[in-house]
This record gives C-alpha cells, sequence and structure tokens, in this order.
C-alpha cells in the first residue's frame, strides 16, 4: 500500500483548491508543459500507478490522463463498468478500499458526484473527478490555464457560457468565484441553473441572461458544450428545439470583445451548439484547450502525490 508524501487531498470540485493553489497549479502546469516539449525527462511518479474508471465514454480524459502518467514516469490502469466487478453491483465503498490499496491515484468518470464522494471518503489515496454529471473541473482547469497563456490572469474578465446549464457551467461559476471573474449565463426558459446549487457567494460573480447576445456582450471568453450531456440522451429532441437559439454563432462572437476567445470541452456538435465558422475560426481555441487537458493533469497529479515543487 502506498505511503503518502503529502497529507490526502482529493480534487472533487473545483472549489476543492483556493486561488494560491491554482497559482501554483498553473504556473506548475507551463513548467511541465515546456519540459516535456524540450525532451527533459522528469519521472516524479516512477513506480506509481493511477487507476482510471470510466462509467461513461471518453476520448480526451481518457487519453490524456494515461499519456500523463507515462510522461510522469507512471503507469496507468483503465477500468470501466462494463468488464470490472463495479458494473456488477460491488459496492463503490469495497472497490475504493480495494483499488485504493493496489494503486497510488485514482480517476473516476460518473454519473452522480454522490458516488465519487463515497468513493473518495472510503480511498487511502487521492482520487480526481474526470467528469460527473455535477462537475468537470479538470477541464475548466485546463480552459483556465489556455486563457492564460493566450490572454493572461483571467482575474476581472468576463467569461459568457451560453447553453445547458450542465456540469461544465457549474465549475465555470465555481472558477469565476474562486478566480475572481464575472461569469454570464444564458440558457433557453425551462433549462435554468439550480440556484439552490449556487452559494452566495458565487452569486456575486454570476449575471443570468435571456438573450443570449446580451450575454456574449464584451465578453473576453465565449463557451458552450453540447445541448445534452452523457446520461440525458432522451431528452436530446426537446433539447435541440428549445436551445435552437443558443448557437454560438459569428453574430454573438461579434459583440464581444474584439480579441474574444471561443473554447469548447469537445466533442462538439458543429450547427447545434457552434457554427462551423466559430469553432474552426481564428477566435477558436478548441485544440489547445485538449491538448492543455494533459498538461494541467499531470500538474495535478504531481501535486497531489508529491506536493509542491520549487
Ligand atoms: N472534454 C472531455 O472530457 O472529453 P472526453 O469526453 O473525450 O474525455
Ligand atoms: N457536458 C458534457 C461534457 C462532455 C465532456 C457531458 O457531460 O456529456
Amino acid at each position: 500500500m502506498t505511503q503518502l508524501k503529502v497529507p490526502l487531498r482529493h480534487y472533487l470540485q473545483f472549489s476543492d483548491f483556493s486561488s494560491e493553489e491554482y497559482a501554483y497549479i498553473l504556473n506548475r502546469s507551463k513548467v511541465l508543459k515546456d519540459k516535456f516539449k524540450d525532451y527533459d525527462t522528469w519521472h516524479p511518479l516512477h513506480d506509481r500507478t493511477l487507476a482510471m474508471i470510466f462509467e461513461k465514454h471518453s476520448t480526451r480524459t481518457r487519453l490524456s490522463f494515461e499519456a500523463g502518467m507515462f510522461q510522469l514516469g507512471g503507469h496507468a490502469v483503465y477500468l470501466n463498468t462494463r468488464d470490472t466487478q463495479l458494473g456488477r453491483g460491488e459496492p463503490v465503498e469495497d472497490a475504493a478500499q480495494v483499488i485504493s490499496r493496489m494503486t497510488d491515484i485514482i480517476m473516476i468518470r460518473t454519473f452522480g458526484q454522490d458516488i465519487l464522494e463515497r468513493f473518495a471518503a472510503n480511498s487511502r489515496v487521492p482520487v480526481i473527478n474526470g467528469l460527473t454529471n455535477e462537475f468537470h473541473p479538470c477541464q475548466v482547469l485546463a480552459d483556465i490555464f489556455t486563457f492564460h497563456e493566450l490572454r493572461g490572469d483571467i482575474a476581472g474578465k468576463i467569461v459568457t457560457w451560453v447553453g445547458d446549464a450542465n456540469n461544465m457551467a457549474y465549475t465555470w461559476l465555481q472558477a469565476a468565484c474562486i478566480l475572481n471573474f464575472q461569469f454570464h449565463f444564458s440558457g433557453p426558459a425551462g433549462y435554468p441553473l439550480d440556484m439552490t446549487r449556487i452559494s452566495a457567494s458565487e452569486q456575486q460573480h454570476l449575471k443570468v441572461f435571456d438573450s443570449p447576445l446580451e450575454a456574449c456582450q464584451g465578453a473576453h471568453l465565449v463557451t458552450t458544450d453540447v445541448w445534452t450531456s452523457m446520461g440525458y440522451e432522451e431528452e436530446n429532441q426537446a433539447r435541440l428545439k428549445a436551445f435552437s437559439a443558443w448557437i454560438v454563432d459569428g453574430q454573438k462572437m461579434s459583440v464581444a470583445q474584439a480579441d474574444a476567445l471561443f473554447m469548447h470541452c469537445l466533442p462538439a456538435h458543429r450547427g447545434e451548439e457552434v457554427s462551423s465558422e466559430v469553432i474552426d475560426g481564428p477566435q477558436s481555441v478548441v485544440w489547445e484547450e485538449a491538448e492543455n487537458r494533459l498538461h494541467v493533469q499531470k500538474a495535478l497529479m504531481e501535486f497531489l502525490l508529491c506536493g509542491k515543487f520549487n
């Protein structure tokens, strides 16, 4: 069983770290990115194993965690519900006890946040949220790192969300509160943010707009995501109708700042939540965002297992 070098911490939602810790992780992500691009070998996680548990589909999350762990000198094991005992009803608590005695760090993509929390409460090693119905903190961390690289500090800026009140939207709102920027949200009637999930301090960073065009005015970053997240597929037809005016298109980008960026966590549906002209246009940084999952998650795993360097 692994001996922890630093006190046990989990990364279950964006609010688990402070603004000072994010300043360190963003800086460290850049150091690790540059090191890797320079072929400068860095193996702080030699002999360590990452368990990756997937109860939903993934391309980016699986690949970025697996490649990242390899680059840090460790090894990653892919587990999914279909061919492990998790899919046959083994209690999450028992699985956490066992998996955390054989591995050193665990990433989970699952449905309810409660499942992740029950797993973490029974884990002897750090647990990372690789997406739940409620949050997707690794993606927003990569997005903020991308903004930081291209435009500098995000504090004081306006981030506009056009679309579904989903795991990404709630994570952005947590980030707005911790990193001190404004979050503009616009989605159709019938799909509002659940205000019972939003703290008083988060509300100070939130402005809700009926009109997606008004929400984009003056934005430094416009971002969206699929209208139907994994697990909600039976609502797809109703959502296609309800969200049709919430497409991020050239008109919406035209009222944002002249140097505004467009982000999407991917996978995307061109012609639904974003037009081809925007996602394939000059303001889009979706490929940078995807690549940066790798670099920020390396910094995250290093931080959770080794603490701070320098
Ligand atoms: N953005 C993201 O998490 O992608 P995957 O679903 O492919 O992992
Ligand atoms: N909101 C989407 C993100 C996919 C990466 C989902 O949960 O399916």
